[in-house]
């Protein structure tokens, strides 16, 4: 029997047997939201904050949901046990809702919701023992980067150009300084001092950051949220990028300029040793 690995509409189903309307405003709008959520060993890590994050997406673009948090935590609980993953994700969205195509919002429009889950095999060992080289990239993106939408092509076309060049990523540039990556947060250390873009309109809330925030402090690290100019960034003692799905990852070099020697830096390990006692604790 097809393993059941996706939830549709208030069914369980195998993701071969999970069809979408083509008039759903999420494919011809990108009108919606979503959320990915880490599977560990067989637990989903951070949920309530991503509900938090979730709720507040729907909110921002007046999207109403078709579930209380309990009801929806539940249903995302049931997902992982019955698709049996151990190792991997959650992805959830929710659309507008199937509806003759028209901008404004339809009457009547129910909101469809879907979750897929999928084992997903950790990143190589050399990703976080070697690090990575990412490239500086215009931020061409919309002005509320905070809200977790579909409308994703700036971010594919930028990571599209970042891997054909053979970088891992690209981190995007505005006139205010670094704002993000294509899928991840930026964080990097000046003079032990850990610094990240403030929050606002033009970034993700990243869940991984706060996360990795957090236990800064509870290093006793230093944390400051400023912008770092696209020239600074090359200064910078130590580098990283955090997400959902690589927790968090050294970037060693930016376009081709080195940063610490080359290696991971000493702030890096401590971060990431927390995080990894965090997620095992969980
Ligand atoms: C643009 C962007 N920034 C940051 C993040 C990191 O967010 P999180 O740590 O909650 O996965 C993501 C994750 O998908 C993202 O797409």
């Amino acid at each position: 029997m097809a393993r059941i690995d996706t939830f549709l509409n208030g069914k369980f189903l195998p993701v071969h047997e999970a069809n979408v309307n083509i008039e759903d405003r999420g494919i011809l709008f990108g009108d919606g939201v979503y959320e990915v959520i880490q599977v560990y060993h067989g637990r989903l890590f951070q949920a309530n904050e991503h509900l938090n994050r979730l709720w507040r997406s729907a909110a921002e673009i007046e999207l109403p949901l078709p579930y209380d948090r309990g009801e929806m935590l539940q249903l995302m609980v049931e997902l992982v046990r019955v698709s049996n993953v151990y190792d991997g994700g959650l992805y959830l969205e929710i659309t507008r809702g199937v509806a003759v195509r028209v901008h404004q919002f339809p009457e009547n429009c129910k909101p469809t919701f879907f979750m897929i889950a999928r084992d997903a095999k950790p990143l190589e060992d050399s990703v976080y023992t070697q690090g990575v080289q990412v490239t500086l990239l215009p931020d061409e993106r919309w002005k509320r980067c905070d809200i977790k939408t579909l409308n994703l092509l700036p971010n594919v076309l930028a990571k599209e150009k970042a891997v054909r060049l053979g970088f891992f990523d690209a981190f995007f540039f505005s006139e205010r300084g670094i704002t993000e990556a294509t899928s991840s947060s930026v964080l990097v250390v000046f003079n032990g001092e850990l610094v990240t873009a403030p929050q606002g309109y033009w970034i993700l809330p990243g869940i991984t950051r706060d996360t990795v925030i957090d236990l800064a402090r509870q290093l006793n690290i230093p944390v400051r949220r400023d912008f770092i100019s696209k020239d600074e960034i090359f200064k910078a003692t130590e580098v990283m990028l955090t997400n959902t799905r690589v927790n968090i990852v050294p970037v060693v070099s930016i376009d081709g300029v080195t940063i610490n020697n080359g290696q991971p830096g000493e702030i890096y390990k401590q971060l990431a040793h927390a995080f990894k006692a965090l997620l095992e604790a969980t």
